[in-house]
């Protein structure tokens, strides 16, 4: 396998995970990007990154360096731009979710994507975690005829104060569906399948004075076929609770599930030990899951081999567009945005 050259813009908390990764898939870290060098400085010495070049401007990085690969650790607004400027240089692009805040960047990213000879990943990884596969599976087999994402965590003061971009709809683009609840969604539409209306309600319930996004929301999924699935997602909980997911199979099956245990019919099917602090990928918070150091080595095999990767542009689109369309719907019935 060949070595990739491999740099990173934005080193701020999820950045370890990803140098983390790009190191246990065998590439190297070139060179680092943050408008605040002492966050790249630190994350050289935490890793031990030896004599790499520290920059302030990534388009300056991307052409001096000419990396095969960056991966965009950023705050939400800089994502599509980024991937935008790499693409167009032929470099591949690991991103960080979302993949972008409006339907006017989604389109520029994909029409980048299109356009270039290199390739784009999005970092829902999730997707990867065994509890989740498995699920897949057995959906795939018995059908929905309903179901239910639930995400109840804790997002605190001190939490939104950790960046100025944290919060903002300029920056951030919405509260705890764009940034938090974003995976449980984007696994619950692979489950499920893409809706092609919905209605929702978002709120901000207990984070008025510190924040201008939502800390809730609701919303009610239809699919062509009449099946109906319901997300539940608040930042305003007072400890982290287990993501959940509930369904009926279309078989009547009924299946309760968190990234843990497996329930079909009462009976336990699966236990994973994917999100135990033990895990040799674990970095970072047990929330984030340890799918990073899987998807990075994922995302550098199909580079490497020419194949299509698991999370492309299209694929991290797909919760962007019910994310915003559950923005624009303010409780009436509306189609998916496209
Ligand atoms: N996949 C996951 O589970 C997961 C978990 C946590 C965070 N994230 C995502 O990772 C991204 C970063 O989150 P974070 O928690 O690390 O944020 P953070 O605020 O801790 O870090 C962001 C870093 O980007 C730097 N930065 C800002 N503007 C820049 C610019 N123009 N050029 C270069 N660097 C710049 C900041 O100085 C900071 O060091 C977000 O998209 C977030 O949603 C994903």
């Amino acid at each position: 396998m060949k070595t990739f050259r491999v740099a990173v813009i934005g080193c701020g908390a999820i950045s370890g995970n990803h140098i983390n990764g790009i190191l246990s898939a065998g590439h190297k870290v070139c060179a680092l990007c943050d408008i605040v060098p002492e966050n790249a400085k630190e994350n050289i010495e935490k890793y031990g990154l030896g004599d790499i070049p520290v920059y302030t401007d990534y388009k300056e990085m991307l052409d001096r360096e000419k990396p095969d690969s960056v991966h965009i650790c950023t705050p939400h607004y800089l994502h599509a731009p980024m991937c935008v400027e790499a693409l167009q240089r032929n470099i591949n692009v690991l991103c960080e979710k979302p993949l972008c805040i409006s339907i006017e960047q989604l389109h520029a990213v994909l029409r980048a994507e299109k356009e270039s000879k290199a390739k784009l990943g999005v970092c829902q990884q999730n997707r990867y975690e065994k509890n989740m596969l498995w699920l897949m599976d057995f959906i795939k087999e018995h059908g929905i005829r309903s179901a239910l994402g639930l995400v109840s965590w804790k997002r605190d003061e001190a939490y939104y104060a950790s960046g100025e971009w944290r919060g903002t709809i300029q920056e951030e683009g919405g509260g705890v569906m764009i940034n938090q609840a974003l995976h449980t969604l984007d696994l619950l539409q692979l489950f499920c399948g893409m809706p092609t209306h919905l209605i929702s309600h978002v709120s901000n319930d207990y984070h008025k004075d510190c924040i201008e996004v939502e800390d809730t929301a609701v919303a009610h999924f239809e699919r062509e076929d009449g099946v109906r699935y319901h997300f539940y997602a608040t930042n305003n909980a007072t400890a982290d609770l287990p993501v959940q997911f509930q369904f009926v199979t279309a078989d009547g099956k009924k299946v309760f599930a968190t990234n843990n245990i497996i329930t079909v019919d009462g009976e336990l099917v699966s236990v994973s030990d994917s999100v135990s602090p033990a895990n040799p990928h674990m970095v970072g918070k047990t929330v984030w899951g340890t799918g990073h150091a899987i998807l990075i080595n994922d995302f550098y095999t199909c580079v490497q081999e020419g194949k299509p990767f698991r999370i492309p542009g299209s694929e991290g689109a797909k919760v962007v567009q019910l994310i915003l369309s559950m923005y624009h719907s303010h409780g009436n019935r509306i189609k998916t945005m496209l």
